[in-house]
């Protein structure tokens, strides 16, 4: 019996759980949320889809109970506040931290085993919070931006590109922000093509500044920060674990000595596999990419030393 919980059941948690009962990814998914209700409600509403769908897995709401969560295999946090128009990730960290580390504690007495999938926004910062309090190996901790970042980076190429976007290829790296994340535009492929074989070098640095600020773009429209993607994207990276499919994902992962930097949590190329991450991948990046893979670490030691006074 396979079983994931998800924390906070808002627009990611839901949309994820929602994934993985649809893809039926796990046998049993539980939605958590410390509001009363809601998680009762979003979980009742996806599994009326069970007959329609003809779904198997089976998904339960709790508000706030623990205990229902044990023995879970991958744990995915969610819960917290997401940005409004304006904001940056950077500055949810004062409510976000204290929600996140007494989540994983509660999470980890229930399930000491898990994998834990940290979203929760300032989400570089959150990981290596988790690493620092939850003494858990660090194979184990995995962040997720970059399958997100990747996803929507994979989306603006396949527009410039004409191209069918399950065949066009694309990584980002470096930390989830507006400003610190790396679309690697020279590894971006059309079905194995450099695309800059098929897109001029403008238009690819246009694709690449469209996905800096994708989750922006998408806060001013809606109002509060996207979930479908991002729902998905943590679901993509929970198939990963629970299946052990060795697929490369970009992940913010606990660096030492990895691209040159240690003691913080960053966007790199994982293999993601039933350990979690089970091997980080070090891309041979010129001296351009290696220059803003640093200045992008610096950000997020700069957000990480806020951690001391947020807790
Ligand atoms: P939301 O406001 O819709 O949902 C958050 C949920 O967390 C709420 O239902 C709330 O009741 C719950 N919650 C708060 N404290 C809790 C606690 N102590 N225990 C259990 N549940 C608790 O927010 P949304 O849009 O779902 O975003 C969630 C987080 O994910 C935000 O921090 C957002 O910035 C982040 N995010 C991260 C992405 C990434 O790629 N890493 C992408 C999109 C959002
Ligand atoms: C996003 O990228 C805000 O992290 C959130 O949509």
């Amino acid at each position: 019996m396979s079983k994931v919980t998800v924390v906070g059941a808002g627009n990611v948690g839901a949309t994820c759980a929602n994934v993985l009962v649809t893809t039926q990814v796990a046998d049993e998914v539980v939605l958590l949320d410390i509001k009363e209700g809601v998680s009762e409600g979003k979980a009742m509403d996806i599994m009326q889809t069970a007959n329609i769908l003809g779904l198997e897995t089976r998904l339960t709401g709790v508000t706030n109970d623990y205990e229902k969560t044990a023995g879970s295999d991958v744990v995915v946090i969610t819960s917290g506040i997401p940005r409004k128009p304006g904001m940056t990730r950077e500055e949810l960290i004062g409510v976000n931290a204290g929600i996140v580390k007494s989540v994983t504690d509660n999470v980890l007495k229930h399930s000491p085993n898990a994998v834990i999938v940290c979203v929760s926004n300032p989400m570089d910062t959150m990981t290596y919070l988790i690493h620092k309090t939850s003494g858990l190996p660090k194979n184990r901790i995995i962040g997720m931006g970059g399958a997100l970042d990747s996803a929507r980076f994979k989306y603006f190429l396949s527009i410039a590109l004409g191209a069918n976007p399950k065949e066009v290829e694309g990584i980002v790296i470096g930390g989830h922000g507006d400003t610190t994340m790396i679309p690697l535009t020279r590894y971006a492929a059309y079905r194995g093509v450099p695309a800059s074989d098929f897109i001029s070098a403008e238009n690819l640095a246009a694709v690449a500044a469209d996905t800096m600020v994708g989750g922006a773009t998408l806060t001013k429209l809606l109002g509060t920060s996207a979930w479908y993607a991002p729902g998905a994207a943590a679901a993509q990276v929970v198939a990963a674990v629970l299946h052990d499919e060795k697929k490369l994902i970009s992940c913010s992962a606990l660096l030492d000595g990895e691209y040159g930097e240690s003691d913080l949590c960053i966007g790199v190329p994982c293999i993601l596999g039933k350990e979690g991450i089970e091997k980080i991948v070090e891309f041979d990046l010129n001296e351009e990419e290696k220059a803003l893979f640093h200045k992008s670490a610096e950000a997020v030691h700069k957000t990480n030393a806020a951690l001391a006074s947020a807790l």
